[in-house]
This record gives C-alpha cells, structure tokens and sequence, in this order.
C-alpha cells in the first residue's frame, strides 16, 4: 500500500499565483512541501490602487505555466509514460488566451516536464471564493493537467485553505476541536466555529470590508500606497516604540484623533469596517481645513494609523470575547489566518487574548498567511483523510460541468 499522498495544488483566487507540491505521509501525518512557487502581482496592482480582476487573470495565466515547470523539477516522473503532443486536448484552455500561449510555447520543447507523468495522486484547485475571472485561470489549468496526466481533480474552498495553512508547523499538525477560527485577509473577515474538519460554521463576519481592505482604504486615504496594512502597521508601530502611552494618548487629544470601534458593542458576532474608513476620510479633510495643509504632517498621520489599529485590535478581541462566551463551545484553539495576521501588534493582542482565555493559539507560519498554493494542498489532504473533499476524474460527467464559485461559503463545504 501506498504509504504518502502527494498533492500538486493551484491557487489563483485573488492576486497571487501560487504552484505547489505537497506530500502527506500517513505514517508520520506529517505534511512535507515537496516544491512551492509564488508569484505576487502586488506591484502590478498598485497602479490601480486595488486588485483589479481582469489584470489578475491575465497575470496568472502568465505565470501558471512557467511555475508549475518549476515544480516538477522536484517530482519524480512516471518512466516511459511521455505524453504523444498529438493527443493533447486544448480545448479545456480555449477560454484562457495567455494560459493556451504559454502552454503551447512550453510544448514546443520536445523534453517539457508536461509531456512526462509526474508521480502525483491529485491535483488540488482552488474552487471558491475569491475573484471568478481569476478562478477561471486556476481552474481550466488543473482540468487541462487532469485530463493530460490522467490524475483526479480535487475542488478546493479558499477559505479552508487557510484555515488548513497552521498543519504545516509540526506542532499544530494535529488540530483538536472545538475550534474557532478568526479569518482576516484583504477579501474576507469571518469567524468560524469549527466542531471538526470540513464541518465549518460561520458565526460572525463583515457587513462590508474586510479588515485588510478597511486598512488599505485607510492608507490610500492617508496618501500611502497599496497594499496599506502593512504601511500603516509600520507607522504606528514606529509611534509605539517611540512614545510611551500617555503621550501619544495627548497628542491625539490635541488633534481630536479620535476613530469609532465600529459594533463593538453590537451584541452579535457581526462587523463592520466601512465606517471606520469613512471617519478617516473626514478626520484628515477636516485637520486638512483646520491646519490649512493641502498634505497633512507626518506626525498626524502616525497618530492615525496608531489610532486605527487600536480601533482594529480593540474590535476583534471584543467578537473573539462574544463568541468564546455566547455559545456553548469550550474552544480548544483559535485560529488565526489570512494576510492580515502579519501585523504584529494584531498577533501580540490576540496572543495575549488566548493566554487570558486558556485557549491555544495557532497561526500560519509566515509565508503561508497570504495567499498560497501550499494551504490548499493541506486543505485537500485533509478532505481526503476526512473523506468529504470531491474527487472529479477526468472522465466524470461532472469534470466538464465544474466552475468556479466566487461565493463559495464554508458553511456549504
Ligand atoms: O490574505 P491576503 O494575502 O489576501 C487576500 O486573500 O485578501 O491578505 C492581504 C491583505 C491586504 O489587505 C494587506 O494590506 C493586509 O493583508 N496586510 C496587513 C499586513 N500585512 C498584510 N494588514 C495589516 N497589517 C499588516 N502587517
Ligand atoms: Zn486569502
């Protein structure tokens, strides 16, 4: 019996492109990243101020070719099964121009690593939520390298995928339940209440923005660019080394900087940070008036990031609070994923939070916060050892018929 599982996995829901190829041993359970590649398009997005669709499919089927090559190098291939050029179905692509363009250029090297079956179990695509333009790419792909290599198709949920991205670390790579899982990248803010793997309940969640994009909006209000979490986390972090408390605390005084907590006290597990963009907004056209400034000074804006991010911290930590006391869970861990878990002062609060609560903490380790191809490889093994993921062989009915669902909710893994 075969004792590994090897994953080769695709994501291109939002503005990464990400390759992988994972290997789940079910002796050890260990996870082991055979090869990973990414391709963040954050620099080409940043003209636009924002990830625009149609430049992120065309940047994925860009890359997909020329990342995928790059891991097989890591795979062994099947001797003696090359692939005869002739037999290759293109139509699977046809709606893909770049992908097909790359794909055939890529064939034309009679030694290409597409025409040799890689020894891999299944490809794992990522099905939903995200972008559907940018799903697409991702998923013609995998349907292209199933059908080519004969291998079975494995629709994968985005959001599962970072919940799945904490297995990696040896630590958390068995994962009790209950649990709670607190989702906060730049298109989604969800809490979930996890009884087990693939029984997912969201039980608050945005009304409106996300909390990354509420930080991106914000930066772009305060003239920095995109993406802005990270910028406006290294200001305010820059103000909290330099300052003690009090200081800062008079300062905004001074200035009136003063941000709401939006729903903080709601009751609900909901949130919401438009609001809080929109106080921004006119916090800096109203010092802008008082000061007479066409651009406000540095120091104001450190006391507006600093003030947004306690908004964001002290939000968060009072819906962890309503969700760890509304219902009858004794959560076992939190877990934390998505991009936004990079801020630090975010991860220390919540850290701090789960020490005072006697619930464990786990998140992902650094690479694999933002989007990535790894996450949804161990999301998808552990749909198969839990035998709810579908598997879609090349010759089911329901291969032609699957697509994207830029909606998909965790609630209907
Ligand atoms: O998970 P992710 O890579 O992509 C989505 O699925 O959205 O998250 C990207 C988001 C962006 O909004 C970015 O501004 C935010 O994560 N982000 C941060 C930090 N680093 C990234 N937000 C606050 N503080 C950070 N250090
Ligand atoms: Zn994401």
């Amino acid at each position: 019996m075969n004792n590994t599982t090897t994953i080769l996995s695709i994501e291109t829901s939002c503005d990464e492109t990400g390759v992988s190829i994972v290997q789940y041993n079910k002796t050890t359970q260990k996870y082991t990243v055979l090869s990973d590649s990414l391709n963040s398009q954050v620099e080409i997005h940043k003209e636009f101020g924002g990830v625009f669709p149609m430049v992120a499919k065309r940047e994925h089927g860009n890359n997909l070719t020329g990342l995928l090559t790059h891991c097989l190098e890591n795979v062994v291939s099947i001797d003696g099964s090359s692939i005869d050029k002739k037999n290759i179905d293109f139509e699977l692509i046809n709606r893909e121009k770049e992908l097909t363009e790359k794909i055939q250029t890529e064939l034309e090297n009679t030694s290409s690593l597409l025409l040799k079956i890689p020894e891999i179990d299944y490809i794992a695509v990522t099905r939903g939520p995200g972008l559907e333009p940018a799903l697409w790419v991702g998923l013609s792909f995998a349907k292209f390298l199933s059908k080519l290599w004969q291998k079975p198709m494995l629709p994968i949920n985005h959001m599962e995928g970072h919940i799945s991205s904490v297995l990696l670390d040896t630590e958390s790579s068995h994962i009790e339940f209950p649990s709670l899982a607190l989702l906060i990248s730049g298109g989604h803010t969800e809490l979930v209440d996890i009884e087990n793997w693939g029984k997912y309940k969201i039980i608050g969640k945005t009304r409106d923005d996300a909390v990354g994009e509420a930080y991106d909006k914000a930066a772009r209000i305060l003239g920095l660019s995109y993406p802005g979490g990270p910028l406006i986390a290294a200001k305010a972090k820059k103000l909290r080394e330099s300052a003690v408390e009090s200081d800062i605390q008079f300062k905004k005084n001074q200035f009136l900087i003063k941000l709401p907590r939006p729903m903080q006290h709601s009751q609900d597990l909901d949130l919401s940070f438009s609001g809080l963009k929109t106080a921004v907004l006119y916090m800096v056209r109203d010092l802008k008036k008082n000061q007479s400034v066409e651009n406000l000074p540095e120091e104001i804006i450190d006391l507006i990031c600093h003030e947004f991010e306690n908004s964001v911290s002290e939000v968060l930590i009072s819906k962890l609070n309503f969700a760890n006391k509304s219902g009858n869970r004794k959560y076992k861990n939190l877990i934390v994923a998505g991009g936004v878990i990079s801020n630090e002062f975010l991860k220390e609060n919540i850290q701090n939070w789960c020490l005072k609560n006697n619930i464990n903490f786990l998140k992902p380790e650094k690479s694999l916060a933002t989007d990535n191809a790894v996450m949804i490889a161990l999301a998808a093994i552990v749909g198969l050892n839990n035998k709810y993921v579908s598997i879609i062989n090349p010759n089911d009915k329901a291969f032609l018929e699957i697509k994207p669902d830029g909606d998909w909710s965790l609630n209907n893994i």
